[in-house]
């Protein structure tokens, strides 16, 4: 293979940050919680159930319920219910559910493809379930690994529109729920969800269609671990004022604060503060002084600024672009711009030119925390994964993954836990 991916993607985040704050330790916790799941899972009593399980502990829009020989799935985004029954069991070669509320599969999943026009992928590539991966509707992807796949042909480029061709998988898995064409399309919506652990804990749902319950486990575990790790240490980290930070977009001529309730998230998390919601519940328009006056006062009152507006060329979005669209100039006082602290969330991409923000970042949102606590209490010792900052351009390699950076390899992430443990030293 000529990309040796490197999938210890994760694990950079938690070693560095380990570095950073060596009494917080975050790989022995990281490591034992991994060791501690399947002798937990045997402690475990009554119900029979044939194999491993995993129990929803943030996510507020699914729930799985385990049979001895099948799983129910409660999607809260389509409104849907999932039957899951073994392919070993009788009621696998019996059974079969098609209606507006439940759905029946056969697990483990043969194979199945993904709509990768809206869905990310990388929840699959930290499965380990990529082999199983046959079909994908774009391969605009910016998982390296996905790209592989498809590129040693295992797997196939399908047309998202034609139901035909798609009722071959065992299931195609959407995250747009109004596209649902099939008996075999399965909703996963990690996007409707609040907070990003919220967001990670998908992968527990996904992990249910090919009886992955320990890895999604050991996975989950893990990350909720570095995150809640990092996150006590960026609120040891702020002071009696925190960093105040303003997450904004600029489209069709206005500019708006972010609302999303995962990015406020994000920035309390990492122990920061969101400019207050009662004064940017507004557009302003770029064209109207008046708009551009109130805007400017508010940014005055700004410490980082995390600009989402969107750019076809991601690289091609520069300082000066900012800058113009803000109508602000190179020697204003902003505080950011003096102390040079506009970000942006494009500098992780793909060879397609993804942003791997819509896709990796959603699984593995300690990355992003991790990222976000250098952004605002800056130690010049940690490199981001996801954020660029625009005032301090470091040259950035377009078009292909900095090969500096992380990348996952679903064969190297066979066994979690060993590999958390192997890279403690
Ligand atoms: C059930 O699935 C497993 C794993 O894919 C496969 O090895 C086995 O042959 C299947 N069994 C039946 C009865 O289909
Ligand atoms: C995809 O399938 C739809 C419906 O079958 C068809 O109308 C369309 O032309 C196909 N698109 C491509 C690019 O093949
Ligand atoms: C998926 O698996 C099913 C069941 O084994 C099989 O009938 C089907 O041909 C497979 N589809 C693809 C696209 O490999
Ligand atoms: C927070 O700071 C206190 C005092 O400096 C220290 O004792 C504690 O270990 C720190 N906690 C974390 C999570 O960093
Ligand atoms: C923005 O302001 C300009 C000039 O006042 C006006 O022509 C334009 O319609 C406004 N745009 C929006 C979207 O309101
Ligand atoms: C942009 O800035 C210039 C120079 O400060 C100012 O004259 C102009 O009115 C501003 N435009 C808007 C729409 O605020
Ligand atoms: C600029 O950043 C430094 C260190 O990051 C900080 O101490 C200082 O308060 C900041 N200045 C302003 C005006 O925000
Ligand atoms: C930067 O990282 C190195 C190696 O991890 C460490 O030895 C050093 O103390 C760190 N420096 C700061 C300022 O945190």
């Amino acid at each position: 293979m000529a990309v040796a991916c490197n999938c210890r993607c994760c694990l950079q985040g938690v070693l560095l940050w380990a570095a950073l704050w060596p009494a917080l330790s975050p790989w022995t916790t990281v490591a034992l919680a991994a060791a501690a799941v399947p002798a937990k899972l045997k402690a475990a009593p009554a119900p029979v159930v044939a194999g491993p399980v995993s129990r929803v502990e943030d996510a507020r829009m699914f729930q799985i319920y385990y049979g001895q020989s099948f799983k129910v799935i409660k999607n809260s985004g389509d409104g849907k219910s999932y039957l899951l029954m073994q392919n070993t069991s009788k009621m696998a070669s019996k059974t079969k559910y098609c209606t507006g509320r439940i759905k029946s599969f056969v697990i483990p999943l043969a194979n199945f493809s993904v709509d990768t026009t809206a869905s990310p992928v990388s929840f699959f590539e930290l499965l380990g379930v990529l082999e199983n991966l046959k079909g994908i509707t774009s391969n605009q992807v910016a998982s390296e690994c996905v790209l592989q796949s498809y590129t040693s042909g295992n797997t196939q480029l399908v047309n998202r529109t034609d139901a035909q061709t798609l009722s071959q998988f065992s299931a195609q898995f959407i995250s747009n729920i109004d596209e649902d064409k099939g008996c075999n399309f399965a909703a996963y919506v990690p996007l409707e969800e609040d907070t990003p652990l919220q967001r990670a804990e998908w992968i527990k749902y996904l992990g249910t269609f090919t009886n992955s319950e320990d890895r999604a486990n050991a996975v989950y575990d893990a990350i909720k671990r570095n995150y809640l790790c990092l996150s006590k240490a960026a609120a040891n980290l702020s002071t009696r004022f925190k960093p105040i930070v303003a997450w904004i977009e600029y489209t069709q001529g206005m500019w708006t604060f972010v609302k999303e309730s995962y990015a406020l998230q994000y920035i309390t998390d990492a122990g920061a503060e969101i400019v207050d919601a009662t004064i940017t519940n507004k557009r302003f328009n770029s064209s109207d002084s008046e708009d551009m006056d109130n805007f400017h006062a508010i940014l005055c009152t700004v410490d980082v600024v995390i600009d989402q507006t969107y750019a076809l060329e991601p690289a091609e979005y520069k300082l000066s672009t900012f800058l113009e669209n803000i109508n602000v100039s190179h020697d204003s006082c902003f505080s950011f711009v003096s102390n040079r602290s506009i970000w942006r969330f494009d500098k992780r991409i793909g060879a397609s030119g993804t942003l791997d923000w819509y896709d990796g970042a959603i699984s593995q949102p300690q990355l992003v925390l991790g990222d976000l606590i250098e952004v605002f209490f800056p130690t010049g010792n940690y490199t981001a994964i996801y954020f660029r900052n625009l005032a301090k351009e470091h040259v950035r390699t377009h078009g292909a993954y900095n090969p500096a950076l992380p990348m996952m390899n679903p064969d190297e992430h066979k066994d979690f836990s060993s590999l958390l443990a192997d890279s403690g030293n």
